[in-house]
């Protein structure tokens, strides 16, 4: 049977392997994941920081191992974001990276729609992705959406609304999306 990539949950045991990955990033992509300035030497910190937060339930940690190897083909993060003039934490936003050898398999997609089921079952209202306006695969994902993305100070920023009220209950938009991820997941594990 084909070897399928799944989503898994990240603690301290995967400190290895989330380290591994982060490694595994050029400066650039880690300035591009973390939205700031990052020596591949400072990963071990990202690491223990992204730890800390998800033993402190203020995020999850997840990843897309490789069935060869167990190595992460992706790491990200879903954290709580608690908008400006919002009081509770109504939306959670998203962060993540793929490995270079992992790239180009649509990963970004599969993970964006499970990261929207994930939230829409916590009960958030929206799906918040922050990304630098230099970073086009980003941007193309983002594009293929369809939404509307603000941009300020170089940085873009694209919500996606979840109907907490209706879950289960496809909107044109979720079916778009459905279709689009669906595609994408069945692309990812036969490239595996
Ligand atoms: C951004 C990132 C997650 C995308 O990984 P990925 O999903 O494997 O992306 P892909 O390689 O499939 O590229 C995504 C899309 O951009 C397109 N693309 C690739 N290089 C491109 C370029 N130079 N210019 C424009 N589009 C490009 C691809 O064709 C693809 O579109 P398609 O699926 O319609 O063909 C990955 O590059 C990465 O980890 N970068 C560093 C960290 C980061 O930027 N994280 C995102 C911020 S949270």
């Amino acid at each position: 049977m084909e070897p399928v990539p799944t989503i898994v949950t990240l603690g301290e045991p995967d400190r290895a392997a989330m380290l591994a990955h982060l490694q595994g990033l050029s400066a650039q992509d880690l300035a591009l994941r973390f939205l700031q300035a990052y020596r591949p030497d400072q990963a071990g910190g990202l690491v223990e920081r992204m730890l800390e937060r998800g033993r402190a339930g203020r995020a999850l940690n997840f990843g897309v191992r490789d069935p060869a190897h167990g190595g992460l083909l992706v790491m990200g993060m879903l954290a709580p974001y608690v908008p400006a003039g919002a009081t509770a934490d109504s939306a959670a936003e998203l962060s993540l990276s793929v490995a270079p050898a992992a790239r180009g398999r649509g990963y970004t997609r599969v993970v964006i729609a499970w990261a929207l089921e994930r939230a829409r079952s916590e009960g958030r209202q929206r799906l918040t992705l922050y990304f630098s306006e230099a970073n086009e695969r980003i941007r193309k994902v983002v594009g293929d959406l369809r939404l509307p993305v603000v941009v300020t100070a170089g940085r873009g920023v694209v919500h996606i609304d979840l109907d907490a009220k209706d879950a289960g209950a496809a909107s044109p938009a979720d079916e778009q999306l459905r279709q689009l991820f669906e595609a994408a997941w069945e692309s990812a594990a036969s490239r595996l």
